[in-house]
């Protein structure tokens, strides 16, 4: 069997920390007194931290100073942490430990591409940390998704061509990203959002040790193309 890697965005794929970004950005937003909705919230997903905070910052239509932003920078992180400190097992999303399983039982490597600084944190705090064959993080990386970068390290770590690499994925910027690579894009969440992946699932549930074995097959054929 033709080897592939798999590489898994973390944040609403793995687990869903979007809710515990949305209360710490939120609790931000009260402070400088506009209102932030979770609709707002969707606009951050995917995105870094430094990048998340300029949204929000747009959105209540407010400046301030560059230390300033670091210092909200370090509270909304310190915040969002204390959420993230109570995390445990029970909050690893439907789906995903049996495809690791699947995963492991075909001989299949797979690292994570997360743009999350917290990722080796969050990955311990559910137990999954060690299940990794490697980790690439908001701290590996010198430009943030949709910049393919993120996954070409990822690809690195699994001694893998791009084009042999499957990449999960629940936000937009990330998609575009794992096109940019030239890997497979497996869209996770609304397929009309993520219309631009190459397969679309509502979630891991849906999918079957067959769509696995067919990735192993598609990848050979764009090696004998
Ligand atoms: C991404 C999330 O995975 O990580 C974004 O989807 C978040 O919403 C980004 O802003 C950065 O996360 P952190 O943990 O470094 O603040
Ligand atoms: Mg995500």
């Amino acid at each position: 069997m033709k080897k592939i890697g798999v590489i898994f965005d973390l944040d609403g794929v793995i687990v869903d920390t979007a809710k515990y970004h949305f209360l710490a950005w939120k609790d931000l937003a009260d402070h400088l007194g506009f209102e932030f909705t979770e609709a707002h919230n969707e606009l951050l997903k995917g995105v870094s931290r430094v990048r998340s905070l300029e949204i929000l910052l747009d959105i209540g239509k407010v400046e301030i100073s560059d230390e300033k932003k670091q210092e909200y920078l370090i509270s909304k992180n310190s915040h969002y942490l204390e959420y993230i400190n109570k995390m445990g097992s029970e909050e690893i999303l439907p789906g995903v430990n049996e495809l690791l399983d699947t995963l492991d039982n075909l001989g299949i490597k797979y690292v994570l591409g997360s743009a999350s600084k917290n990722a080796p944190l969050i990955l311990k705090q559910v137990n999954l940390f060690e299940r990794f064959a490697g980790i690439v993080d908001g701290n590996s990386v010198s430009k943030a998704k949709p910049d393919p970068e993120v996954f070409l390290i990822g690809a690195k770590k699994l001694n893998l061509q791009p084009e042999h690499c499957v990449v999960f994925e629940d936000a937009i910027a990330g998609v575009e990203a794992a096109n940019k690579a030239n890997m497979i894009s497996i869209g996770v969440g609304d397929e009309k959002i993520l219309h631009e992946a190459d397969f679309n699932f509502e979630n891991l549930t849906e999918i079957s040790d067959d769509f696995v074995k067919g990735l192993v097959k598609r990848t050979k054929a764009i090696e004998h193309r």
